[in-house]
């Protein structure tokens, strides 16, 4: 389809990267329900993003879902069928009652711990509500955004957020909230690509072996918790000695679950170690932090600064990684955006990396 089309609608929306980590679910399970709160930083769409358009698609015997060029078909993954059900559950709120056509496409690729449901999930539960003129709140489209991937829930909303980890069966407690806005703080995430293939374990998987197996989960639950709240208050205060030290210990704290835990998991690896290292160095040459690394599901590096020390930060994981096509350099983002100019659907995006 390369027409315009009014009734097309599309959404470009981020990556959010986890300060304090959200891993390991509290039943029931398919409701994405964390067992303790996190706090992130919404990218910017100038580093990675997901373009996703809905149109309405009346002739259709069904929904069709293309997710990079791919079809989608129900029942193939868990993940498939979260989206499909979401566009139920999203259709069943509004007066529209015929099937819908959905093209999502990433920047950069999809499974490989950079948070690519995150950012398609939020595109496309901000796509559905406005191409079904539902109107929800943000707090709607977070718990929405949540049964599809848990993080997806923070990246509905710019600049520092913090998600509830709420206590009700329902779910309906558990959503996100902005801390402070995007022009808040001036801090950059500079991811270093280490492994861009799909990882091994998936983060679905690895949320409910660790909390089924590793002994040490429960510490974890009690740690992260109170660092939500540390690092919420560090953030309001500009305090980056405290964030930096918060965001580099519970990225530690929940790696060492997923070691403990039966079969163990590493997504880490050597070389993601040299360049942690590498960022301790950096701190003690300068005497104190400047720089706060982070690891999700995956073995690329996030370098948390402040905008004065980017081209320090950059030039040194750079050099580590021997090429600076495998950087991305993100500054805070504002969340979704609604493009309205009946925009191409199925335009590809270029590939980042
Ligand atoms: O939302 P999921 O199921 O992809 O889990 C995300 C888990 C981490 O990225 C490791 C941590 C987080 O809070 O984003």
């Amino acid at each position: 389809m390369t027409d315009k089309n009014e009734n097309i609608y599309t959404v470009i929306s981020t990556p959010n990267i986890a300060l304090v980590k959200y891993w390991g679910k509290r039943k029931p399970q398919q409701l994405n329900l964390p067992n303790n709160s996190s706090v992130s930083m919404t990218l910017s769409s100038d580093a990675l993003k997901t373009k996703t358009s809905v149109a309405l698609n009346p002739n259709s015997k069904d929904d069709e879902v293309y997710i990079n060029g791919v079809m989608q078909q129900r029942n193939s993954s868990e993940k498939t069928n979260f989206i499909f059900n979401i566009i139920e559950e999203m259709r069943g709120l509004s007066k529209y009652n015929n099937k819908l056509l959905v093209v999502s496409e990433n920047s950069f690729p999809t499974g490989s711990g950079l948070a690519s449901s995150a950012s398609g999930a939020a595109a496309l539960v901000f796509a559905l509500n406005t191409a079904l003129k539902l109107n929800l709140s943000t707090r709607e489209l977070s718990i929405i955004s949540r049964k599809i991937s848990g993080s997806a829930c923070r990246s509905v909303i710019g600049g520092f957020v913090f998600w509830e980890k709420g206590l009700k069966e329902d779910g309906s407690d558990s959503y996100a909230r902005q801390i402070v806005q995007t022009d808040y703080w001036d801090l950059v995430d500079i991811i270093g690509i280490i492994d861009s293939n799909t990882k091994k374990v998936s983060s679905s998987e690895g949320h409910a072996l660790t909390s089924k197996t590793s002994s040490l989960y429960k510490e974890r639950i009690k740690f992260a918790e109170s660092n939500a709240l540390i690092a919420e208050k560090a953030i309001k205060d500009k305090d980056f000695s405290t964030l930096s030290e918060v965001i580099m210990r519970d990225s530690n704290n929940m790696h060492a679950t997923m070691l403990d835990t039966w079969p163990p998991i590493r997504y880490i690896t050597d070389k993601s170690w040299d360049a942690l290292q590498a960022i301790l160095e950096l701190n003690k040459s300068h005497g104190e932090n400047i720089a706060a690394y982070t690891f999700d599901a995956g073995p690329n590096i996030h370098v948390i600064t402040e905008q004065k020390h980017s081209i320090e930060v950059k030039k040194l994981i750079t050099e580590l990684l021997g090429d600076e096509n495998k950087i991305i350099f993100s500054k805070i983002g504002n969340g979704p955006t609604i493009i309205n100019d009946g925009a191409l659907i199925g335009e590809s995006l270029t590939p980042i990396i």
